[in-house]
């Protein structure tokens, strides 16, 4: 079968399935819940879901360490539920992308089992076992000083073997030795295994990690705390190993390939997702450039937010990747804190929450929407780092603390940056529990519901035509419907302004002019000449109310706070007038 590409008219819902919807009561979001809620995910105006990993897995990273790649957590559920959901999804024409990770697996996976058990399995070189060496003193080495990105050494000593394990992650996660033949053999049977069931494609987690360089060299150039990266961070042979899946399996199959690229410039995703001798590794990539208008490479190393370094990232993407590449749009996901909290207001909640849904989503190519992210959910905070179940929160918090900060301000840092700002409950009511569980649960939720959820809930503001929840449903419709998203040029104007963010995307026949506010006070904006006086075009989307008078003929406006406007002209002014 033909591959088409669909995917570039997608809007993707993520659903992160411990914190979405507990249909059994047991506290825990599920496969059940999520059949519930299937409705919900439909009238958001999407056309597809990725569902964060579902398999077994002994949680050591919340799924992203996989004990079983053909089966589904028994806390989610079973296959037979998951096939309905499958089946519902489709009946409803949402697609469903599966999680895929494969640049690791769980310590508790049977593979790495017998690779423990013993040296000549075949399963040993599944992995990566080193013997290390010993030095002057006496005191073991490992085999070469690359770091673990979550703080430490990369390798773990296995007294019974006397050999170290590769983990670029936690030592619960060991990598995958895709050079081996049979492992590259198993990732494609695993593939094979969900396609047939009726998945439509995967997100491929850290993708560009999976191919190690030949010897495994020491990283003398490296960051202290990310050795080793800069060497396998889009490895020697990552394009030949994605080529191989697409020929061997994903060509035959009408699906989507999205693949999580941590660190990698622009250049390097037009690299992977532009056809070059007919091949095309993948067909988006997840960047995180954008992601770092407030950090350095992590949210553990903040910095002061800032929105010029925003829009540079977005122009760098949108420029290099331009008619053939393509890229994943988005703001949240469950890696990251809550945008709103972020780089946008709690003052202004509801405005900065559609501010920043317009900020991305008239970009040049794929939407994602993580789950609560539609209704404005911010961050929670904890009060003691006990109640925080990220292991990474954990292991950075012992770093903060080892280097002679406080706990208060670890926590403090934890509260900023963790992950868990994302993976609180789904806010659906502001009853009891957010309606997170069912009435007559046995259990409360397994993590703490965000306070704010008696106002900040699906139940409010489905009937609120200012909300975060109507701006994105209305926002979603709007791009789906305009042709110019699809395929028009990224231009940006007032790229200096600190307040202000704006930007066009233009065709031939059409137009379309994004306007947003970064800003807690109004901001004045004088409107591009080539726009001249906005007469000529149709006031689609805005998230305060706008009479005729500020909305027509007008050089010069007075955005009010985090104030979005999107305008169009030409053509497509005719879809929505
Ligand atoms: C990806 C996942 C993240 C996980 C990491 C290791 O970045 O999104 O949640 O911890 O990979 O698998």
């Amino acid at each position: 079968m033909a591959r088409t590409d669909w995917y570039k008219d997608m809007v993707f819902y993520q659903i992160w399935p411990r914190s979405f919807c507990d249909g059994n009561g047991d506290g825990v979001g599920d496969l059940w819940g999520v059949l519930q809620k299937l409705d919900y995910v439909k009238s958001l105006g999407v056309t597809g879901i990725w569902f964060s990993p579902l398999y077994p897995s002994p949680n050591a990273d919340f799924g992203y360490d996989v004990s079983d790649y053909r089966a589904i957590d028994p806390a989610y559920g079973d296959l037979d539920v998951f096939d309905q959901v499958v089946a519902a999804a489709h009946e409803r024409d949402l697609k469903v992308v599966m999680d895929l990770v494969i640049n690791h697996t769980s310590s508790e996976h049977e593979w790495f089992r017998q690779a423990l058990a013993d040296a000549d399995s075949p399963y040993h070189d599944y992995y990566f076992f080193r013997r290390g060496s010993v030095d002057r003193k006496g005191r073991r080495v490992p085999p070469n000083n690359w770091d673990s990105l979550l703080g430490g050494s990369a390798w773990e000593y296995v007294e019974a073997l006397d050999e170290y394990y590769l983990h670029t992650f936690d030592k619960a996660q060991p990598d995958l030795n895709l050079d081996n033949p049979a492992v590259r053999g198993e990732v494609e049977d695993v593939m094979r295994f969900w396609l047939d069931r009726g998945v439509d494609g995967f997100r491929e987690d850290v993708i560009t990690f999976v191919s190690k360089p030949q010897g495994l060299p020491s990283d003398v150039l490296g960051l202290p705390g990310s050795r080793g990266l800069r060497l396998y961070n889009c490895g020697p042979r990552l394009r030949s190993y994605l080529m191989q899946f697409r020929r061997d399996v994903l060509d035959s199959h009408d699906c989507v390939v999205v693949g999580e690229a941590p660190m990698l410039g622009a250049r390097k995703a037009l690299a992977l997702t532009a056809a070059r001798r007919g091949e095309r590794p993948l067909d988006l990539v997840i960047g995180f450039d954008h992601m770092q208008a407030d950090c350095m490479y992590t949210e553990y190393l903040p910095r002061p937010f800032s929105l010029r370094k925003l829009k540079r990232a977005y122009a760098q993407w949108q420029d290099a990747l331009g008619e053939s590449g393509w890229c994943a749009l988005y703001l949240e996901n469950h890696d990251h804190p809550r945008v709103v909290s972020r780089y946008g207001s709690e003052a202004f909640r509801a405005e900065s929450a559609a501010s920043l849904a317009a900020s991305y989503l008239f970009q040049r190519g794929t939407p994602f929407v993580y789950q609560g992210q539609e209704l404005g959910m911010t961050n929670v905070r904890f009060d003691s780092i006990e109640q925080v179940p990220d292991p990474q929160a954990h292991a950075h918090y012992r770093r903060v603390v080892e280097g002679g900060k406080s706990p208060e301000d670890a926590l403090a840092l934890v509260n900023r940056a963790g992950r868990d700002n994302a993976r609180s409950p789904m806010q659906w009511t502001g009853e009891k529990d957010a309606g997170f569980c069912p009435k007559d649960a046995h259990e409360g939720p397994w993590v703490a519901v965000n306070p704010n959820h008696v106002e900040v809930n699906v139940a409010a503001e489905d009937d609120d035509l200012m909300s975060p929840l109507s701006f994105y449903r209305r926002a979603i419709r709007l791009r789906r419907l305009l042709p110019v998203v699809r395929s028009g040029r990224y231009h940006e104007f007032k790229r200096a302004s600190t307040k202000l963010y704006v930007y066009a995307r233009e065709s031939t026949w059409s137009r379309l002019l994004v306007m947003c506010s970064f800003s807690d006070e109004p901001v004045t904006f004088h409107v591009p000449d080539t726009y001249g006086d906005l007469g000529g075009g149709v006031l689609a989307l805005s998230n305060y109310y706008v009479t005729d008078a500020e909305a027509d003929d007008a050089n010069q406006l007075t955005l009010r706070p985090w104030e979005t406007r999107v305008y169009v002209f030409g053509r497509d002014a005719v879809l929505v007038d």
